[in-house]
């Protein structure tokens, strides 16, 4: 929260090389509850800067070394938040008008009138208080604008793809009947025997590999466009690992992986959506397969404790790069070579894992392998696009009090 204008200790940084002046005016500014800090020449008031938060510098115009022109300049430059007031003699009006022009708040004439610094003080403060404040709401309200726009593209993004994506699905289920078709006709005896036959064949090959590819692609926009599907039941999130091994274990097989399975043989059952959170870790364990050199271990661990459950995807694969850690969470951000790469993967699990109340989050150590934690709540309560079969919630209910 901003502080207002006014709130909090005002800190007061006071410079000049005449003690007899500076002590009475500390004790009389630290007696109406000011925090002041004194310094008797240019130099020391810069290093004071350092750590001490002055929201209003008084700074003599005339110090031997270097002078009060000087000084302020400097903090004009390295503390553009603190206020300067300057003290000048009478016959040095000039100096406090080039103070002026030069960034200070105001000047003042010595002898100084206490209760006139006093206010000037304050008033000094409250500028800057004032003005930082506006600083701040004019970033939050940059930044807020910054995510609604994002929102929104996000948003006209999804309808994007999800129509993407029907319009695809129509001419690839033709593509994928007629070759079944053509297929079915080069059974009979009569085309069978053709010499051309295999070529074709081979063709029909490719052609179910590619629409195999491009399914996979629409299903995937799918997911990414998908707003109301989630259903809470009671999920066993051992048994959605095993699942994943299961469903992953012939690309497992083929770069010579090993998935492990690391948990607690009790406590995994929670209440999520065990479609979409399968799909999550199906997302997760292909990126670190896919991640890691031959003969490596993929690890799955659960840990279901207190309020949630933490199901972590570690390899010991290449590694993302620190500036990449939030980015591979975009829409479409992949490494991977075209055709092998959506680069939804992540993003739509972030997005199934949020809604389930949860958080996806990604740490790694380039060339040492990377680590993603799935956190969601062991109840996730029906809010908006999430739907709960009633009893399984109050069951869920009487576990948790249970415990
Ligand atoms: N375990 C991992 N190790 C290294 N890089 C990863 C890992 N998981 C994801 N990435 C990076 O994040 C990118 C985006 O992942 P994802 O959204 O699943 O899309 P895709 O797998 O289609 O590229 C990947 O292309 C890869 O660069
Ligand atoms: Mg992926």
């Amino acid at each position: 929260m901003t502080p207002a204008p006014g709130d909090g200790p005002v800190h007061v940084l006071l410079v000049d090389d005449d003690a007899d002046f500076r002590f009475p005016l500390t004790r009389r500014l630290d007696r109406r509850g000011l925090i002041i800090r004194e310094a008797s020449t240019g130099e020391e008031a810069l290093a004071a800067l350092a750590s001490f938060p002055a929201d209003v510098v008084l700074l003599d115009v005339h110090m031997p070394g270097m002078g009060g022109m000087e000084t302020l300049r400097r903090i004009r430059e390295s503390h553009p938040k603190a206020e300067v007031l300057m003290l000048t003699g009478h016959a040095d009006v000039q100096d406090g008008v080039l103070g002026i022009k030069s960034g200070a708040f105001d000047y003042l004439s010595k002898p100084v009138e206490f209760e006139q610094l006093f206010a000037r003080v304050r008033q000094a403060c409250d500028k800057g208080r004032h003005e930082r404040a506006r600083e701040q709401e004019a970033g939050f309200r940059r930044w807020m604008e910054q995510r609604m726009a994002a929102t929104e593209r996000l948003a006209s993004l999804g309808t994007l793809a999800a129509g993407i994506a029907h319009e695809i699905n129509n001419p690839l289920a033709i593509i994928a009947e007629a070759a079944g078709w053509m297929r079915m006709l080069l059974a009979r005896d009569d085309i069978r025997s053709q010499k051309t036959t295999p070529q074709i064949a081979s063709a029909l090959d490719k052609l179910d590999v590619s629409v195999a590819r491009a399914k996979k692609v629409t299903h995937q926009l799918l997911g990414f466009a998908r707003h109301t599907d989630t259903v809470v039941r009671e999920t066993d999130v051992r048994a959605l690992a095993e699942d994943t091994v299961r469903l992953l274990r012939p690309e497992a097989e083929s770069r010579r992986a090993v998935i492990e399975i690391e948990t607690a043989t009790e406590g995994n059952i929670i209440w999520s959506d065990p479609d979409q959170l399968r799909q999550v870790l199906l997302n997760l364990v292909a990126n670190a397969l896919h991640a890691s050199s031959p003969g490596r271990k993929v690890r799955i661990h659960i840990a279901c404790q207190g309020g949630h459950c933490d199901i972590q995807v570690r390899d010991k694969g290449t590694g993302i790069p620190k500036d990449s850690l939030e980015k591979i969470f975009e829409p479409f951000y992949t490494t991977k070579p075209p055709g092998a790469g959506t680069g939804l993967g992540l993003s739509v699990s972030r997005g199934i894992v949020e809604k389930l109340g949860g958080s996806l989050s990604a740490e790694s150590v380039m060339g040492q392998g990377s680590c993603f934690t799935v956190r969601v709540p062991r109840v996730c309560e029906a809010h908006e696009g999430v739907a709960c079969d009633v009893n399984w919630l109050d069951q869920a209910r009487e576990m948790q009090k249970g415990e």
